[in-house]
């Protein structure tokens, strides 16, 4: 097969590629919110919100579990991924273009949630607790929010890649995911990923270098206490196992966090 040129480009505005890299996780993620609500929540939750939601893998899964989903995100082919799919499928969420550290909604859900290190997109202090405050906002008293991202110390040496591969039908992708320098300094992660789609005999690489935020726990739990809105449930990681919360520290590094909109007193 003939070597491809590789395309330098934002790998989120190629949502059927991004969603099978992701496929893998869809349905545990989507246990356990409904888990995560079913412990957490003071009612039964109909209404979730998932800020960035890219290819909408999420808002899918959860459509077709019967509840009420509502997505935004900056990218608008994710976007018109998302809204063709849930239309082909004869479900219905609710979609719009937004920046995570500004929205607004016309009504308030009952939970809502943002993983694998989607969080850490927000650059600065003030873009992550708008963002907290935007989530808050938009929650019933008592709703919740389920964060998912790795704090630092992070458990991969920077040198090592990060490789996966997914299949959907004849299409194979494969991601390597490096993280090329961290400057604490700054709290930023420089990552590169290169994605390469192999589909019969056409191929796409495509190359995509980007930061994230980083975050210690310390870091955090002040983040979070600059946010009295919400209050600290619990904190679980990987496993997803509802059973098995565990305290914050420096050793566990993909954390789910379990934040609660404060019921009035
Ligand atoms: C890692 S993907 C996660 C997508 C989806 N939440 C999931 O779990 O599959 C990150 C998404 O965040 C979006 N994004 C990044 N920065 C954003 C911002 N400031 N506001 C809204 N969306 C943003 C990207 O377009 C991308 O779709």
């Amino acid at each position: 097969m003939e070597r491809s040129r590789v395309l330098v480009a934002n790998w989120f505005n190629y949502p059927q590629y991004y969603d099978i890299a992701y496929q893998a996780h869809t349905r545990r993620e989507a246990d356990f919110i409904e888990a995560a609500c079913r412990k957490y929540c003071p009612f039964a939750p109909r209404r979730f919100l998932e800020p960035a939601c890219g290819s909408g893998r999420l808002i899918t899964e959860l459509a077709a579990r019967g509840y009420q989903v509502t997505g935004f995100d900056l990218s608008q082919p994710a976007l018109t991924y998302l809204r063709r799919r849930v239309a082909r499928r004869l479900l219905h969420a609710e979609t719009f273009e937004a920046q995570m550290s500004n929205f607004r909604l016309g009504r308030l859900v009952d939970a809502a949630y943002c993983t694998v290190n989607t969080f850490r997109h927000l650059l600065t202090e003030q873009a992550a607790r708008g963002h907290l405050e935007c989530v808050a906002g938009s929650l019933r008293s008592g709703g919740i929010y389920l964060l998912g991202l790795h704090l630092l110390p992070l458990d991969t040496d920077p040198e090592d890649d990060a490789r996966w591969t997914q299949w959907r039908g004849e299409t194979k992708v494969t991601v390597t995911l490096r993280m090329l320098r961290t400057d604490l300094r700054h709290r930023l992660e420089n990552l590169r990923v290169c994605l390469l789609v192999r589909r019969g005999s056409k191929e796409l690489r495509l190359r995509h270098e980007f930061q994230l935020r980083t975050y210690t726990a310390r870091q955090f739990r002040r983040l979070l206490g600059s946010v009295p809105s919400l209050e600290l449930c619990n904190i679980y990681d990987s496993r997803y196992d509802i059973e098995q919360p565990f305290a914050l520290n420096d050793k566990v590094a993909y954390c789910v966090f379990v934040l609660r909109r404060r019921l009035p007193r």
